[in-house]
């Protein structure tokens, strides 16, 4: 999927920024940012991480905050084809790991269709960013065989997991894009049997400099988030490894 299907057509590398943290880029990734000569990047790429690119790139945002899109996808989609047909090679940079809840699946499949090569480049994801961070394991012998990660935020906007197959014992729970539906989280990961005093923690900009971490359980998951105000981005992580956390900011 390296070479470009089409002569004369420039190539995208679709990079995963890490959570934040500029070091957590992988190698392979800063490489390629600094070969870059136009690079597309999220609001959610951590700060110093740009300065990797080439002083000649074109650096484009089109971050997105929380229910406010700064460019449709369809139209990042078409700027991320425009700019390879022009024969450049571009960087579409994206936090986290591009194909964790970051649409790098649909992006992938529009540049095939227009015949552009694509690379992927894996980034850390958050909830490995945010468990790193605040020394909590995400499995655990003793606490967790499962670790689940899942998105709170549906395409129209509601929230409708599959609470029974969340609910279960010895299982970590990581909810990307949460904090808006948290009332409904908590309340029906209870009523499908999950102990209201299970440990969770609402974790805001992990490996950032402005990194919180709020500890509660899941009964007062949304009360914390209203009384420190916690907002995106922020993951929620729910499960008995979070009382083995070895670092808090209180
Ligand atoms: C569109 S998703 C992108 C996820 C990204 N692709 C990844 O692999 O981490 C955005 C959501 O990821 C979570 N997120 C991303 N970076 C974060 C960080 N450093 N700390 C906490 N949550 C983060 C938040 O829930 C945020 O609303």
């Amino acid at each position: 999927m390296t070479q470009p299907l089409q002569p004369n057509v420039g190539r995208v590398a679709l990079v995963g920024a890490g959570p934040g943290d500029p070091e957590l880029i992988t190698l392979k990734g800063a490489r390629l940012l600094r070969e870059a000569e136009v690079v597309i990047y999220d609001n959610l790429v951590g700060d110093g991480i740009l300065d990797l690119c080439s002083p000649t790139a074109e650096r484009i945002f089109v971050g997105k905050m929380a229910g406010q899109h700064t460019l449709p996808q369809e139209e990042i989609c078409r700027l991320l084809v425009d700019k390879a047909l022009t024969g450049k090679f571009v960087v579409r940079l994206k936090g986290g790991d591009p194909f964790v809840f970051g649409r790098g699946g649909e992006e992938l499949d529009v540049l095939l269709e227009a015949g552009i090569g694509c690379e992927i480049v894996p980034g850390v994801t958050a909830a490995l960013g945010a468990a790193a961070s605040f020394g909590f394991p995400l499995t655990h012998r003793d606490h967790a065989q499962s670790c689940v990660f899942v998105t709170g935020h549906l395409k129209d906007h509601s929230v409708d997991l599959n609470w029974p197959a969340l609910a279960q014992p010895n299982q970590t729970i990581v909810i990307y894009m949460g904090i808006t539906g948290l009332d409904v989280i908590s309340a029906q990961l209870q009523a499908a049997g999950l102990p209201g005093d299970t440990p969770a923690a609402l974790i805001y900009r992990a490996t950032w400099p402005s990194e919180r971490i709020y500890p509660c359980q899941l009964a007062t998951l949304p009360a914390t988030a209203r009384d420190n105000q916690v907002k995106p981005p922020a993951l929620i992580v729910i499960g008995g490894v979070v009382s083995l956390m070895k670092a808090d900011n209180s």
